[in-house]
């Protein structure tokens, strides 16, 4: 292939580099293209053909169903690797030695505290308000606790606002539910590894012992390894545009926080949930819901099927799948709704409207049949996506910083009023 893409704009030509990926993705350079044409910019709502960034962390290739953080494949994460390692590998680059993992998680553990007053904020949301609200605006709330701004240049710096954050936000996750259960904040212990401390601050009762389930816990694991990145979804790409502005990291995560609570992207997990909760209502009628989801009067849509990048099947959901029928059969729970979910698959990969748009189950399919598994109510599940993301917004922030990346700032085609004269109030 040349490496110079040409354009012709009425009379004018203009030539453009190409630039290649290392998995020889190929993209066409149009920094030059507004200057030198005088004006023409590209526009793409949606962003579904631009790039807006290079990046080392993350590939996928959504034809072919390939996910790989750094190099490794999804597959052998998810067997192999434990949560904190993958966070390490998607932060620093490298797996970690076992000395290097110990010491991460030290740091972590050292930076767990959160500060009491963050209790107060809590106590002052109404029970009935929406865990990612509260936790988004408790992400935002710690950057009032912790004011002073990474120094970006410093490594050790930035170390500490990374630990800082991987050690608070499972915290606040805990103290989010337990606030909508009504249960005292609590406190795991140092003692524990990272999921199992989770687990403990999130369900332990206080007038009972806590033990820690290990199906549950390698399944918690195990889904936080495959939310951990993905590339430049819409929550990642709100973190990296907010960090641009030179934002702070905790600033920067809250609004990928409120990004990924919307429907069409994290917030799926909760609406698919529901949608297998209303078809098992329903009499458990999938073909009203397939036809619903076919019909273009009607705006419901088969939630947890489709995506952006996927056009095959999303690998996460093969894997999520497997575990969900694995976590129900260790625990003795049958639940009808896994059987509701694994019917509309079989419907949908059936069907021709999925077929020809290349529709196939997403990630959020099954993860939410597993949540409810481990008890986790339906609205929390959204905020353990956030908590399984959080490594990857903080690899793609850092790699932004480091980068030097410029402010993000798309332009726009005024499709508005021209010129008008005011009118005075009495003259409209
Ligand atoms: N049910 C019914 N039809 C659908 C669905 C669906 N779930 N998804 C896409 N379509 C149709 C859509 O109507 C359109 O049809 P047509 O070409 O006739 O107009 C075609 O497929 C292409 O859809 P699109 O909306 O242009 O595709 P997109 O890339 O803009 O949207 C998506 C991707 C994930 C937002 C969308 O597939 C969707 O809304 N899915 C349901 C919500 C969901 O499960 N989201 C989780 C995504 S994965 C995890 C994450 O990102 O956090």
């Amino acid at each position: 292939m040349a490496d110079l893409a040409k354009l012709q704009i009425g009379e004018n030509s203009y030539e453009f580099p190409l630039i290649k990926g290392s998995e020889n993705e190929v993209a066409i350079d149009i920094k030059t293209l507004r200057v030198t044409s005088k004006g023409v910019i590209t526009i793409d709502p949606g962003y579904k053909n631009t790039g807006a960034c290079k990046s080392s962390i993350t590939f996928l290739d959504g034809e072919k169903g390939i996910l790989r953080y750094r190099g490794y494949s999804i597959e052998d994460l998810a067997e192999k690797a434990q949560f904190l390692e993958v966070a390490f590998l998607l932060i620093f680059g490298e797996l970690p030695t076992k000395d290097q993992l110990t010491q991460f998680h030290e740091d972590i553990k050292d930076n767990a505290i959160v500060d009491d007053d963050v209790r107060k904020i809590i106590d002052a949301f109404p029970k009935s308000a929406h865990p990612m609200g509260i936790l988004s605006s408790l992400t935002s709330a710690l950057t009032a606790f912790n004011p002073s701004s990474v120094n970006v240049d410093s490594e050790e710096e930035m170390y500490k606002a990374i630990v800082k954050i991987m050690g608070k936000l499972p915290v606040l996750v805990a103290w989010v539910m337990r606030k909508v259960q009504g249960l005292p904040l609590n406190y795991g212990s140092k003692s524990l590894g990272y999921v199992e401390n989770l687990m403990t601050m999130m369900f332990a009762k206080p007038n009972e012992e806590y033990t820690v389930n290990s199906i549950v816990k390698d399944a918690l694991d195990k889904l936080f390894i495959l939310h951990a990145d993905h590339e430049q979804n819409c929550s990642t790409s709100t973190v990296r545009i907010v960090g641009s502005s030179h934002a702070g990291l905790f600033a920067s995560l809250s609004s990928g926080i409120s990004a990924l609570w919307g429907p069409l992207h994290g917030g799926a997990n909760q609406a698919v949930l529901e949608m297998l909760e209303a078809i098992k209502e329903d009499d458990g009628d999938t073909k009203k819901y397939m036809a619903k989801a076919k019909d273009k009067n009607d705006s419901f849509r088969l939630m947890g099927f489709g995506h952006r990048v996927y056009k095959n099947f999303d690998p996460r959901a093969k894997i999520i799948k497997l575990a969900a029928d694995q976590v129900l059969n260790d625990l003795g729970i049958s639940d009808p709704i896994l059987d509701i979910a694994k019917a509309l698959e079989q419907e949908a990969l059936n069907d021709p409207y999925f077929v020809e748009r290349k529709l196939y189950p997403n990630v959020d399919f099954y993860s939410g049949i597993i949540y409810r598994a481990m008890g986790i109510p339906v609205e929390m599940f959204t905020v353990m996506f956030a908590l399984g993301r959080l490594p990857g917004w903080i690899a793609q922030w850092r790699e932004m910083r480091l980068g030097k990346e410029p402010i993000g700032r798309p332009r726009q085609i005024y499709v508005g009023q021209t010129y008008r004269k005011f009118k005075n109030i009495s003259q409209r």
